[in-house]
């Protein structure tokens, strides 16, 4: 499918479907949407009446045009209220329209829909975004795919002639969705550590970045005795990923992003039990997802920020090497932990990847993880929980997420809650008591920081949907590509 765009008046297009935007209590149609109709001999009117269509965000009605007419189908998509127009409500609109466009089997779709804070370069990159996100399917494990895939060729973008720049930025940043979407729906069987290190070291030959795989016995040097014990019951080998993008000339900043790569999180000795998701636990690698996914799209878009891309990745699996409960660890920093949940192994994990990450000398790091259920239950599926004790790190963070769409909502660092992990044997226990476990979770991560603005991410919810939702198809969302994308991006300005 090719996205093209084009200033030629909405009246001259032709092919199989027009897709119209409408604001919300502005359907009256009026200017060139009345000479449309006119075209169409009152078609587009009669269809608004008829089917009681109010331009409500997301909604989309289609019909027929007269036969021999140069469109062959209208499509009308809701916008919502004018003065409500988010940047992702074009997004969401544009997917809509994919989706009915794919239905129908359009091969030609036209776009018109208006602009986003008059910001063409914005709105054509959000509307490519959308349709490309709900376009993108999956058959990778299915021996025979059941469903056709889109038959759409061509897409055009009325109005937006000369925003080739904003469709190549739509096109960069899914296809690092789309990685880290592929990367989640995997089972542990296909990606295992040894795969995500290969999936690493693959971006790094393709767009030309640095990348080093630490094995357990480096991790062993470096004193990651956190991350180890989480890796110790698998028979998989951890590997400890890092992937560099150094742009030309001097960097405006220097960031990392961490992802919690847990490839499987049986829960360890500490099992999941029956009702627990325990089969959706492939999913614990979301954040490494978003990681790779982020680096791939960072790597063409070539920004004047050196990031660093991290990711300590482990199984968390039981056999008779793995940890007990009571286990005490210690982390590369020195700090010892006593393990008395083996199912608190994100933040172990992540420990060590914090204190490297740390050392490096740079301006912010933000780590992404599905780290606890405690995190659904506060925030829900569809909104990932923002832990930092940096005000600036969590502007431009809410920043970033507002332009991707991606929901984010702030929590609080609460210090007194980190009595709940005081051990009496070691430095801290791994898990304290149920409420407010993610807050712990982050205080937890928090003792791993000590030089560098830092931000955590608790993505448990959002990686993942269970039925369809907005530009995303029920299964992996890769979540949280898009809001790094920008942040780097936004770092560099
Ligand atoms: N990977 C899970 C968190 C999770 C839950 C991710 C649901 C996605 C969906 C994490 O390792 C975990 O098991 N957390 C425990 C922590 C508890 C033992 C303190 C949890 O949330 O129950
Ligand atoms: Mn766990
Ligand atoms: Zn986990």
């Amino acid at each position: 499918m090719t996205i093209q765009l084009s200033d030629k008046p909405l009246l001259e297009w032709a092919g199989d479907s027009l897709a119209i935007g409408l604001f919300e209590d502005a359907v009256e149609l009026t200017g060139e949407l009345a000479t449309l109709d006119q075209k169409f001999s009152g078609v587009l009117k009669e269809l608004i009446a008829e089917e009681e269509f109010k331009g409500k965000a997301n909604s989309t009605i289609f019909s027929r045009v007269n036969p021999g007419s140069p469109v062959r189908k209208l499509i009308l998509v809701g916008l919502g209220k004018p003065d409500a127009l988010q940047l992702d409500t074009l997004r969401r609109a544009a997917a809509a329209v994919a989706r009915v466009g794919k239905k129908q089997k359009s091969k030609v779709l036209g776009f018109s829909f208006p602009l986003w804070n008059n910001d063409p370069a914005a709105s054509a990159q959000a509307i490519a975004e959308g349709i490309e996100l709900a376009l993108y399917q999956d058959i990778r494990f299915k021996s025979e795919p059941e469903e056709k895939g889109s038959q759409i060729e061509t897409v055009d973008l009325l109005g937006f002639g000369g925003q080739e720049a904003a469709i190549t930025r739509a096109n960069q940043i899914v296809s690092g969705v789309n990685l880290a979407r592929q990367l989640v729906a995997a089972p542990a069987n296909a990606v295992t550590p040894l795969t995500l290190a290969e999936t690493a070291q693959a971006i790094a030959n393709d767009y030309g970045l640095q990348v080093e795989i630490l094995e357990r016995e480096d991790c062993e040097k470096l004193g990651m005795g956190a991350f180890l014990g989480v890796s110790q019951g698998s028979e998989l080998p951890p590997k400890f990923i890092h992937l560099t993008y150094k742009p030309e000339g001097t960097p405006k900043k220097k960031l990392a992003i961490i992802g919690k790569g847990v490839t499987f999180d049986s829960g360890g000795l500490n099992i999941k039990g029956a009702g627990s998701g325990i089969e959706t636990m492939k999913m614990d690698m979301g954040g490494a997802a978003a990681t790779l996914g982020a680096a791939k799209a960072i790597a063409q878009i070539k920004p004047d920020v050196e990031v660093h891309f991290i990711s300590a990745v482990a199984e968390n699996m039981i056999s008779g090497h793995a940890m007990h409960p009571g286990d005490i660890l210690t982390a590369s920093n020195g700090k010892t932990i006593e393990v008395n949940n083996t199912d608190a192994e994100g933040r172990l994990t992540l420990a060590d990847a914090l204190v490297y990450a740390d050392k490096l000398g740079l301006n912010a790091i933000v780590d992404l993880a599905t780290l606890t259920g405690a995190n659904v239950i506060a925030l829900g599926d569809d909104i990932a929980g923002l832990y930092t004790p940096d005000d600036a790190v969590a502007s431009q963070i809410e920043k970033a997420a507002e332009t991707s769409g991606e929901k984010i909502w702030r929590m609080p660092m609460e210090e007194k809650y980190f009595e709940g992990l005081k051990s009496g044997i070691a430095d801290m226990k791994n898990t304290g008591p149920r409420p407010g476990g993610a807050i712990t979770a982050a205080l937890f991560l928090k003792q791993f920081v000590k030089e560098t603005p830092w931000a955590h991410l608790d993505i448990a919810g959002p990686v993942w949907t269970d039925k369809e939702n907005g530009y995303n198809g029920a299964g992996a969302t890769g979540y949280g590509v898009r809001t790094l994308v920008d942040w780097v991006l936004g770092s560099g300005e």
